[in-house]
């Protein structure tokens, strides 16, 4: 009966095929017990953590591919596109990567050879199958005034890692589409500073095609006013834009109760107005925006749950946890009328 509810509502990917792809981000948990709802409802994949350089490249001479190929496999089968996310980041990239024999810090040359061939056997690997990359992931500062955030690949190898990252790996896959991608992307200070950095790039020539706007958001920021700005001030740029990473958080950040067994009447018809006005104004500027992509399917499994406070669950997406659609849902139906 449940199921009979669910096959009975539009297909989210149909419902804007005019428009954009419709993305989820999975892992191989996911990939078993959200299968129904993935290949009925998104017809994009992304890897929440399976293509990272910690999961493919754990130590120097050895690759780690099986998850990734799973994912891949799942979505040939299903007829799906993959964004692949990510190549060049400050977090889960092992140590080895930026560290000599003798366990100091690497040269610049040993760093951005590391860097080269990881890229280079990565995206080569699904080249052809993989049709966009998250080529560099949040190398932006959130505050003060420098535009790059301290880094391991920014000390060593110096801000040009950024323009090698795009140029290695429009390489290793010259049609793959190449994004930047990063978080807190509506807040202007940074916004402005996303802006400068692939307004460089593309003045020096660096192959770069789009920028990833995360969008994970809440209940009330980043404000409407913010987004609309944010999406404008890129597409000025002359690029593609994908939402790379979209979840609507039902606490707000400072909030750090620990007490809700289930997201209250408010949370889901405050998410539904949010989801419903996203979705407006990701119609409205779709001439830029070609993927949006949630960081999740279904309520059953979210980052959220344990962050940023233990212990406390969130109920950011359109499905419950029980796969069954939201008013959310509902309300981003209404937005592509
Ligand atoms: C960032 C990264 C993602 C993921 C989330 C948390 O947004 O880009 O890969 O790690 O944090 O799940």
């Amino acid at each position: 009966m449940t199921e009979h509810r669910t096959n009975e509502v539009p297909k989210l990917h149909e419902v804007f095929a005019n428009q954009f792809r419709i993305g989820a981000a999975v892992n191989p948990r996911t990939l078993v017990t959200q299968k129904d709802l993935l290949t009925r409802h998104f017809n994009s994949l992304t890897a929440e953590n399976e293509m990272k350089f910690v999961s493919v490249h754990p130590e120097e001479d050895r690759y780690t591919f099986e998850d990734a190929d799973r994912l891949m496999a799942f979505a040939k089968e299903n007829g799906m596109a993959v964004r692949g996310h990510t190549l060049v980041w400050h977090n889960q990239t092992p140590n080895w990567v930026f560290e000599n024999r003798s366990g100091g810090a690497a040269d610049r040359e040993t760093l951005l050879a590391r860097m080269k061939s990881h890229i280079g056997e990565v995206a080569g690997r699904y080249k052809g199958s993989i049709y966009a990359w998250d080529v560099v992931n949040e190398a932006v500062s959130d505050s003060g005034e420098e535009i790059l955030r301290p880094s391991k690949w920014l000390d060593i190898a110096g801000e040009d890692f950024i323009a090698k990252a795009f140029e290695y790996a429009h390489e290793a896959d010259p049609d793959a589409l190449l994004f930047y991608n990063d978080y807190n992307e509506s807040v202007p200070a940074k916004r402005d500073k996303i802006y400068s950095l692939v307004k460089s790039l593309k003045e020096r020539d660096v192959p770069i095609h789009g920028i990833g706007l995360q969008a994970h958001w809440g209940l009330e920021h980043p404000t409407l006013d913010h987004i609309r700005e944010a999406i404008e001030r890129y597409a000025s740029l002359g690029v593609k834009l994908h939402m790379t990473e979209l979840d609507v958080s039902v606490f707000a950040h400072e909030d750090r109760r620990t007490d809700l067994a289930a997201p209250t009447t408010e949370m889901l018809e405050r998410q539904a107005e949010r989801y419903g006005a996203f979705f407006k104004l990701f119609k409205e500027y779709s001439e830029h925006i070609t993927s949006v992509t949630f960081w999740g399917a279904a309520d059953d499994y979210t980052w959220l749950n344990d962050f940023p406070v233990r212990g406390r669950r969130n109920w950011p997406f359109l499905f419950d946890a029980q796969h069954q659609p939201k008013a959310s849902f509902q309300s981003v139906l209404e937005a592509a009328r």
